[in-house]
């Protein structure tokens, strides 16, 4: 027998290679809060069912409670050839209160126990993601609500289409990043269940109460499987899933404010604060902010792709393979947190060139549909309504002027119905305004989805 918990049939030592291939504990360490509150919960559970003694149950409790102050304040060392944080752990409590800490591990497994561990980190790491993104929400909400009467191009193949308001392009990602916070919290209804009591696969003989565990552990259900609970990692995937979709809606956010930052564009300026120079080149202010946010994309997708790839075709149950789970889990919810908290800084910390966006709004034709709209509330169809747009855009591209600076008599030409109001119609904010369907980027609609948001996220 050798001096592992599991050494029992072992006459050799762990070839010392393996102790290090198979350790897990300098990334697992992470869960070792979780361990105990799991383990405790477990401990409280035996006790109430007479499995162990009160004064067994107490004596472990307060060695766990030690031993979780210890580790809060760094003076708990964690051994590779202890494997991973479980057995760590209970290594510790061993030398703490003797012989009696090996009954903790009564009537469970660390299939069922590293099942727990994850689910309890990922709850309260999902709550903060939730939290994290509500501040995300409100940062733009105030930006949105600044710059309500910023006109600028809105783009469609990254071509001026239509005049919108900044303040509605911004809302989209409102949208975005609160669909994010509900397939979090949906998420969330999958993370909390109790899988304890599944022990190894199978379940156990001893006469477990997994409800009462469930419920000091803030668990909505019990798992209803044994052999599901402790080979189930949907629940990792699904929140990795959500972590990408989230991180794409970044990625995009980062890619327009790259590219509105540019001197090409000019719609928005870093300050210095949020920006980084170059070693070379002295003038360079780079946006290398949202720049990393659009990179670290591909880690948080690769963390998915990992995950789905290390499940594919286990064979039921436990097999050491899951191990891997937990390195690109930490890496995705670590990248994902740090990009919702710059981001939400980043909304204070860029400036709108309010001029060149409306300047850029006033060029390129895009109040051409509403030069055909306007024939259409004079009883045109629209089809004619749109060639004769068309023809007026041509005459407009080669005199080198806008669709209004064209005079009333250019525009007989196309239709007899255009009359002077005509020039009303083209300007950029009534092109805007008159986008009120629900929505839409009309001034009143916009204001009106800024009221429903600051009440969503407890601002109004
Ligand atoms: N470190 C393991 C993991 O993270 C814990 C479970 C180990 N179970 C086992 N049968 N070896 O997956």
């Amino acid at each position: 027998m050798t001096d592992k918990p599991w050494g029992g049939r072992f006459a050799e030592k762990t070839d010392q290679a393996v102790e290090q291939f198979t350790s897990s504990v300098a990334v697992d360490r992470q869960l070792a809060k979780c361990d105990i509150q799991g383990s405790i919960a477990h401990c409280r559970m035996l006790a109430r069912q007479k499995i162990i003694s009160d004064q067994e149950a107490t004596a472990i409790i307060e060695g766990l409670e030690a031993i979780e102050k210890d580790i809060a304040s760094g003076t708990f060392i964690f051994s590779d050839s202890l494997e991973d944080v479980h057995m760590n752990i209970e290594a510790a409590l061993s030398e703490r209160i003797g012989p009696t800490a090996g009954k903790l591990h009564t009537g469970r497994s660390r299939n069922d126990q590293v099942a727990v561990d994850v689910r309890l980190w990922l709850r309260e790491e999902s709550r903060r993601t939730i939290e994290g993104i509500k501040a995300l929400r409100r940062a733009i909400v105030a930006a949105a609500k600044d710059n309500i009467d910023v006109i600028m191009p809105g783009y469609t193949h990254l071509q001026r289409a239509q005049p919108v308001r900044l303040a509605h392009h911004l809302m989209a990602y409102y949208e975005m990043f609160s669909r994010d916070a509900r397939r979090f919290k949906d998420g969330m209804r999958r993370i909390n269940v109790m899988p304890l009591g599944s022990a190894a696969l199978a379940g156990t003989t001893y006469p477990l109460d997994r409800d009462y565990t469930a419920s000091l552990l803030g668990f909505d259900a019990v798992s209803a499987n044994s052999m599901d609970a402790v080979s189930d990692r949907d629940f990792v995937i699904e929140f990795l899933a959500s972590a990408s979709i989230c991180m794409m809606h970044f990625s995009r956010l980062a890619e327009e404010l790259v590219i509105w930052s540019s001197s090409e564009f000019g719609f928005i300026t870093f300050s210095d604060a949020f920006a980084t120079g170059s070693s070379i080149m002295p003038q360079k202010k780079n946006p290398d902010i949202p720049e990393l946010v659009r990179g670290k994309t591909g880690r948080v997708y690769g963390a998915l792709v990992a995950l789905l790839t290390t499940m594919k075709a286990l064979p039921l149950c436990y097999n050491r393979d899951m191990q891997e789970d937990k390195p690109p889990l930490f890496d995705a919810v670590q990248t994902l947190t740090a990009c919702i908290d710059i981001c939400t800084r980043m909304f204070d910390n860029f400036s709108v060139n309010h001029e060149a966006m409306r300047q850029a709004a006033g060029s390129g034709f895009l109040n051409a549909t509403d030069l055909a709209d306007y024939l259409v509330g004079k009883g045109l169809p629209f089809r004619d309504a749109h060639a004769c747009a068309g023809k007026a855009v041509a005459v407009a591209i080669e005199k080198g002027c806008e669709l209004q600076a064209l005079a009333l008599d250019e525009l007989k030409q196309f239709s007899e119905l255009f009359e002077k109001d005509v020039y009303h119609f083209l300007d950029l904010e009534q092109v805007a305004d008159k986008r009120d369907t629900y929505g839409g980027t009309s001034r009143n609609g916009v204001l009106s989805r800024i009221k429903e948001a600051e009440k969503e996220i407890g601002q109004a």
